[in-house]
């Protein structure tokens, strides 16, 4: 009998998260204040982001305990199941061997969890009673109302506009675990009464609702800003993912020759790649390959420049060195919400910089033929934004088919697509079409890039 399943008892799971910053082989570029440009101190993010956050974010301890209080809580859907993708492999007629991490298991159906209780537990720690945040699609901004009815913590939402209203199902999540769900642009701040007076059918974008989350953190004691992906912090709880896969992996005698992940700001995939990456940049695994995956209609790593620049659109957020498109940059309506960041995490840009991942870009509609041919073979029904990494793995596993190489190729599946159907629909009757970003936009954001000496 071939297995199929790897799972870890609870008593495994992980009771710490692993800190890439430990080893990295140069430092990360400092982030900056966007008002004097120079390095940022830890009082200059107190007013958004509890004291154990920040003190995460610039640590360089290798490994930082998770708090027992929250592996009480992690242990509500983890360990997760690594599976091995048996039927597609002979779908595929492939030699290679495909393994896929699932994190659509937890409550509300992808890895934003993992960083959302942590988060809420740390502002919890430290008295907070509201936190503010944005949500694209609504993956993130339901993780965290979940973890705000876990913990106490009332959370609002500012979600892009017109996601909220062409896909109301995650509001309705978010309803459910207490959260408050707003379109963004708002009349709620200064900025969206701004851009609602200069447009008001604008639809939104991340950029813009991360602007007015900020804009009411800093505005309120009772209120912090909470991020769903990109900054150091984020990817370190998401190593629990790549943690466990490892161990299962260790107990099968199987290590991966590729790992494949979609990004957005990059949690996912650095959550499940960088424990591996570790032996790589220690010279244990000198030939792991690492593929970081985004849509070609929001090309950060392939098509953006690596500069200083804005984590939100009105330019209150610190000054972070990373692949950009720019923060004015407007993304097209593609269905992968998650993937529509102008930004990505520092981390995965300096690792990008430094040769040790790779990135690739992909169109919508071969996403979502991969998703289908996953989901008539495996089964699981993928987010779209997932649907970008199993489409490269797929083209992978073809790629061995050719050489007859039976290389291990492990996929980060980092949600299930169960509240995504609309986009499988608009796929399956020949609605949706592909999209490159212009190279013009994409020079014309970038002409906005802040000036940093
Ligand atoms: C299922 C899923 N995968 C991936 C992403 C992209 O985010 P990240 O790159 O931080 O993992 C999102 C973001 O919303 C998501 O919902």
């Amino acid at each position: 009998m071939e297995q199929t399943k790897f799972t870890l008892p609870e008593n495994e799971m992980p009771q710490q998260w692993y800190n890439i910053q430990a080893d990295l082989p140069v430092p990360l570029p400092p982030v900056l204040h966007p008002g004097t440009k120079q390095p940022i101190g830890p009082q200059d993010l107190a007013p958004l982001f509890p004291m154990e956050l920040i003190k995460q974010e610039v640590s360089t301890e290798r490994y930082i305990d998770i708090p027992e209080e929250l592996q009480d809580i992690l242990r509500l859907w983890r360990p997760t199941t690594l599976y091995r993708a048996h039927k597609l492999e002979k779908a595929l007629g492939t030699p290679a061997k495909i393994f896929y991490k699932y994190e659509g298991s937890s409550p509300p159906g992808s890895h934003k969890p993992n960083t959302a209780v942590a988060q809420a537990y740390y502002n919890k720690m430290e008295g907070i009673k509201r936190i503010t945040t944005e949500t694209g699609a609504g993956q993130w901004g339901s993780a965290l109302s979940f973890a705000g009815s876990l913990f106490g913590i009332e959370i609002k939402v500012y979600m892009v506009k017109v996601s909220y209203y062409q896909k109301p199902y995650r509001r309705i999540m978010m309803e459910t675990w207490g959260g408050n769900c707003i379109p963004s642009p708002s009349t709620e701040t200064a900025i969206g009464r701004k851009i609602l007076a200069e447009d008001p059918d604008c639809p939104g974008s991340l950029g813009l609702a991360i602007s007015e989350a900020v804009e009411e953190a800093v505005s309120r004691d009772d209120t912090h800003y909470s991020l769903g992906s990109v900054l150091n912090h984020v990817l370190l709880h998401q190593t629990i993912i790549g943690q466990e896969a490892k161990k299962m992996m260790e107990k099968i005698d199987a290590y991966p020759d590729i790992i494949v992940g979609c990004v957005g700001g990059g949690s996912n995939a650095a959550g499940l790649y960088l424990p591996f990456l570790k032996d790589k940049i220690d010279g244990t695994k000198p030939d792991l390959r690492i593929i970081n995956v985004e849509p070609t209609s929001c090309p950060t790593l392939t098509k953006g420049l690596y500069a200083y620049d804005y984590g939100d659109e009105a330019g209150l957020t610190p000054l972070m060195k990373m692949f950009t498109l720019g923060h004015s940059f407007m993304p097209p309506p593609v269905h992968a919400g998650g993937l529509r960041y102008h930004g990505m995490s520092p981390i995965i840009c300096h690792l990008h910089k430094l040769g040790l991942v790779e990135a690739t870009s992909v169109h919508q509609l071969a996403t979502f033929e991969a998703g289908i041919q996953f989901a008539r073979n495996e089964g699981i029904i993928c987010a779209p934004e997932t649907d970008h990494a199993v489409r490269v793995a797929i083209d992978e596993a073809l790629k061995c088919k050719e050489t007859g190489e039976a290389k291990t190729i492990l996929i980060g599946l980092s949600g299930h697509g169960h509240v995504d159907m609309a986009a499988y629909d608009a796929y399956l009757s020949g609605k949706l079409v592909d999209y490159e970003y212009p190279a013009e936009k994409i020079q014309a954001a970038l002409a906005h890039l802040p000036v940093v000496e």
